[in-house]
């Protein structure tokens, strides 16, 4: 894996990359735990470098991730407050891109309500860019680390079943992890109500299930996911206590996963609504904590191949 090339200049997505791009990212990030476990735990991979944080939707854990991760990496690293940038005073997107452009930054990491917002910007722009988070879209170093959180607790991926269970309709961090866990031959499942499913799911090669005795049968990870409550519009589910009762984890259901089946919940968590206290907090079952530490390893491996190459910081002259 140390010779692989990895072609891509951004990040945008997991749709796209092949099972050798993501073991690629996975091996380099376990250096990167291993780095970040040391007292003493900066290294000068990207010194001299310069990384924008570019967040246009809140954010507290994947952002002060990247913010560690730079830092980390010796590189200059910058927060762009959205609240008192010029998007507030109606300026657009492109022009955000241009004016962040002429700044010669290495890397810009972005967050956007929108799906697509990213790309567009990427397109703009000489230097390399990640998505963090595109609306409902995708939101690559999440399956990233969810995979790296998984590989290392498991010792591998291939063959495992794992249940997306949730709000996958508005979930960028599902369809990342079903393209993820697709390209490396895990089994996957996504139970949720109808109401919370996309059209056609089953396309993205799931198995579908609408109730969580049947889709936790047998399974190695229930990777559970935040009701998005501020993306809904209308009415989705009865109430927060109905959708506990049937769809939120507790002891009873997990009871029918595999007896060594983990738990995992990218944040933030919605306690008492998609997951009981008692199994989000048992050190045993749960990975949430391991998700977060493995999401600064990741990110600086994402930073690293993208950060480095020639490319990322040689764009055309500004003239
Ligand atoms: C997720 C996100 O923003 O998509 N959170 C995160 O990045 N850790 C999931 C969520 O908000 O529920």
């Amino acid at each position: 894996m140390r010779d692989h090339v990895f072609r891509h200049r951004h990040l945008l997505g997991i749709e796209g990359l092949t099972a050798d791009d993501i073991g690629h990212v996975l091996d380099l990030a376990d250096g990167y735990v291993e780095l970040s476990r040391q007292p003493e735990k900066k290294c000068s991979t990207l010194h001299g470098r310069t990384l924008i944080n570019c967040f246009f939707e809140n954010s507290t854990r994947t952002r002060t991730s990247f913010e560690v991760a730079g830092k980390r990496l010796g590189a200059d690293v910058i927060n762009m407050a959205v609240a008192v940038s010029s998007m507030k005073k109606g300026e657009t997107l492109i022009d955000t891109a241009m004016t962040l452009n002429a700044m010669r930054p290495d890397v810009l990491v972005v967050r956007h309500p929108e799906s697509g917002a990213v790309q567009l910007l990427s397109e703009k722009v000489d230097c390399a860019v990640i998505n963090a988070g595109d609306g409902g879209h995708e939101h690559p170093t999440q399956a990233l680390l969810d995979a790296l959180t998984i590989r290392r607790r498991k010792g591998r991926l291939g063959g495992l079943t794992v249940a997306i269970c949730g709000d996958v309709l508005h979930s960028r961090v599902a369809r990342s992890n079903i393209a993820l866990l697709n390209a490396v031959g895990a089994r996957v499942r996504v139970v949720a109500p109808r109401t919370l499913l996309p059209a056609a799911v089953e396309r993205l090669g799931v198995a579908v299930f609408h109730d969580m005795a049947a889709g936790l049968k047998d399974v190695d990870i229930v990777m559970m996911l935040r009701l998005q409550l501020e993306r809904m519009h209308g009415s989705f589910v009865p109430s927060t206590r109905e959708y506990f009762h049937f769809f939120g984890l507790d002891y009873d259901k997990l009871k029918l996963a595999k007896p060594d089946a983990l738990i995992m919940h990218p944040g933030p968590m919605n306690r008492g609504v998609e997951i009981g206290s008692e199994v989000a907090d048992d050190i045993d079952r749960s990975l949430v904590r391991q998700q977060v530490e493995m999401g600064v390893a990741v990110r600086m491996a994402c930073l690293e191949i993208l950060g480095r190459g020639p490319a990322a910081s040689n764009g055309p002259p500004l003239k």
